[in-house]
């Protein structure tokens, strides 16, 4: 089957990077409704694609939101089925400016496709519609498979939870199949064990009732903004770098010696680490190393904040309100709606006089981790060491993909995390981009893992 595959990717290699490319041309951004004619847009494209690879019953499902695009290979109920899940929605390209080459105008340059999307999802996802064309050209898809693509991810996939609560009959299946993460290196692969949860809160900060003349009033009104910033910094220790909120730590559960071991041995270069980024020094968690403080340890992140005076030159005002966006990244056994408490009722006890705080909830996602003493992940191994020539190492992603947990808990169903892309592929970021190389190396590899789950779950 293997050489099949590599020579019928061989042949349509062109077509499918041309299709990937057509697909990165609809900026489908599901932050933004002003793009929502261009979101229905990616749905249909993606469901056609679905349809002439071979798959049936293919319907462009409604939401309250953004449609889910459904279609199906069912072969014979002895056969095991694999739910492949993706998303075809995008981040928003902002700063515009800072992109190379305009975001949904993709280009390929130094063997990469340059476009949002390309990596997250678009890209990935697409390489399991092409990995399904070849097995069903080829006659050799051995099981069951059900394609479920969403256009709510990057916006907290509110609607998708509900779906799939309601269809739970339609999306029975063995085992979930996702890329939407990323691998160590082109020849270090690797197989997503874990996710970070995430608990997304606001703060706003009120002082006085309209912005102030700061000679007149400044030194004895509280200012918003310095609160803010007071507060802000409170909730990170500055020796230890631990998190404040009391009670914060409580569910964490600490990995096993064995797991830190098999991390210690993740091939990492910090000078590379540092370099990429154009920075002197790391800074996190005492005791404990880069990998682990960027997915084994829960976080703190200011993601944006806003207040006062924001034009050109020197106005002097005390303002009235300041606010800011905050994120807790949270690692197994941390509960998304318990942290998002434990962080507001802190956060209201820290406030000066003077000043009133107001906190919101945006989207949660709870933590997941795969075992890998399972058919799912020896399946998954065994694809990768087929078309690498290596084992692939477990390791747990920094980020966070919310409906995975639900997979587990409403389908009662393990995903298996097959991501190609890189960590520099530069996901949400200006100049996103992905390489053909992990493209068709994903092509590749997804029917082995189809092969191997089938003949494991045989046994
Ligand atoms: N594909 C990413 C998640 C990801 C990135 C996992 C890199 C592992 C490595 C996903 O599209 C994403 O961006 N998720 C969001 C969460 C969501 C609620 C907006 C995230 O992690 O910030
Ligand atoms: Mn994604
Ligand atoms: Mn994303």
């Amino acid at each position: 089957m293997k050489e099949q595959i590599k020579e019928y990717i061989e042949q349509n290699k062109d077509r499918f990077l041309n299709e990937l490319m057509d697909m990165l041309r609809i900026p489908s951004v599901s932050a933004d409704p002003a793009f929502s004619g261009d979101v229905q847009r990616t749905a249909e494209y993606v469901a056609e694609r679905l349809k002439e690879a071979g798959a049936d019953n293919i319907e462009i499902c409604p939401t309250d939101g953004n449609p889910i695009v459904y279609g199906e290979k069912i072969i014979s109920p002895f056969v095991p089925t694999v739910l492949v899940y993706g998303h075809y929605d995008v981040q928003p390209a902002d700063p515009y400016e800072l992109w190379d080459s305009p975001p949904f105008e993709p280009v390929i340059k130094d063997e990469k496709i340059y476009a949002r999307g390309s990596c997250d999802d678009k890209g990935q996802m697409y390489m399991h519609v092409k990995a399904f064309e070849s097995m069903m050209k080829l006659d050799s898809l051995p099981c069951n498979v059900k394609f479920m693509i969403e256009g709510e991810e990057e916006v907290g996939s509110v609607n998708l939870g509900p779906f799939i609560k309601k269809h739970t009959e339609r999306l029975k299946s063995d085992v979930v199949l996702l890329s939407d993460t990323s691998m160590i290196g082109n020849d270090t692969p690797s197989i997503t064990v874990g996710l970070r949860g995430l608990a997304y809160v606001e703060v706003e900060l009120i002082g006085p009732n309209r912005d102030l003349h700061s000679g007149t009033y400044g030194g004895a009104v509280a200012n918003p903004i310095n609160a803010l910033s007071q507060m802000i910094s409170s909730l990170i220790d500055p020796k230890t770098r631990k998190i404040t909120i009391p009670g914060f730590y409580d569910d964490v559960i600490e990995i096993s010696a064995e797991e830190k071991k098999a991390i210690s041995e993740i091939p990492f270069d910090i000078n590379v680490y540092k370099k990429d980024l154009n920075i002197d020094s790391t800074l996190g968690e005492v005791g404990y190393s880069v990998i682990e403080q960027a997915s084994t340890r829960p976080t703190l992140d200011v993601n944006g904040i806003k207040g006062g005076y924001q034009g050109e030159g020197a106005k002097t005002v005390l303002p009235s309100k300041a606010s800011a966006k905050i994120s807790m990244r949270l690692v197994p056994n941390q509960k998304s709606e318990k942290i998002a408490n434990l962080f507001a009722d802190y956060f209201k006890s820290i406030a000066p006089a003077g000043i009133k705080v107001n906190v919101t909830f945006h989207h949660g996602g709870e933590p997941v981790v795969v075992p890998m003493d399972c058919v799912e992940y020896q399946a998954a191994a065994m694809a990768y060491e087929d078309t690498f020539g290596k084992k692939p190492l477990p390791m747990r992603a920094g980020g966070s993909i919310p409906i995975v947990a639900l997979f587990e808990e409403v389908l009662g169903v393990k995903s298996i995390m097959m991501g190609f892309g890189l960590d520099t592929d530069a996901i949400h970021s200006p100049n996103e981009n992905f390489g053909l190389f992990n493209f068709y190396r994903g092509i590749e590899t997804i029917p082995l893992f189809y092969k191997h789950y089938t003949e494991l779950k045989k046994i």
